[in-house]
């Protein structure tokens, strides 16, 4: 099956986005210098992205994952947000930057944020690679984003549709979004 049939437009080819993420990786360093960073990239949707960044920040770090599934999305009720896979490294007095690799409504990374802070870091900010204003509900502490976007649908470089595209290098939007069994 060629799936790439499927897509529409590039929205950030390979090129632009290597250079945006070594740009805010430089800025990363120079904010965290002399700080005990620890990155918490968040699955699966992060892992392409935060394996760019973190080769791009030049400072002495720790990395660990979660994994947080959400539920209900788009629906009328409110949001299911199911961490099943937590933090292993010890956080506090710790400066923790989480990746994400889009926040929309924010109410996943508002969760993980809360759930981290009651281990008590030292700084907990966000590192997105996505950013959609227009969609927020709830208020994250993002310090940093690589683009902000409108209301489309993306994929590729880590995002996925119904599981696919996350190997794509560029990301990019589809013709058809197929509907979700
Ligand atoms: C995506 C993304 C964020 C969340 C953002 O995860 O990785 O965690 O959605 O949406 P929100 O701001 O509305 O909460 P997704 O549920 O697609 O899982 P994945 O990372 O495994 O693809």
């Amino acid at each position: 099956m060629d799936y790439k049939k499927n897509i529409d437009k590039v929205l950030y080819d390979r090129d632009i986005l290597a250079a945006r993420v070594v740009e805010v990786g430089r800025q990363i360093r120079a904010d965290y210098a002399g700080k005990d960073l620890v990155a918490v990239t968040v699955l699966k949707g992060a892992f392409v992205f935060a394996a760019d960044l973190i080769r791009a920040i030049d400072l002495p770090m720790a990395v660990d994952f979660a994994e947080i599934i959400s539920y209900g999305e788009g629906a009328e009720i409110a949001e299911e947000v199911v961490l099943t896979k937590d933090v292993a490294v010890n956080v506090k007095g710790r400066d923790v930057l989480v990746v994400e690799d889009i926040i929309d409504t924010g109410l996943t990374t508002s969760f993980l944020v809360d759930h981290l802070r009651i281990r008590e870091p030292r700084s907990i900010h966000i590192c997105a690679l996505l950013y959609k204003p227009a969609m927020q509900r709830v208020e994250v502490p993002l310090r940093y984003v690589c683009f902000e976007v409108g209301d489309v649908f993306a994929v590729g470089y880590g995002l996925d549709y119904a599981g696919q595209y996350r190997n794509l290098p560029d990301i990019v939007t589809l013709k058809e979004i197929p509907p979700e069994e």
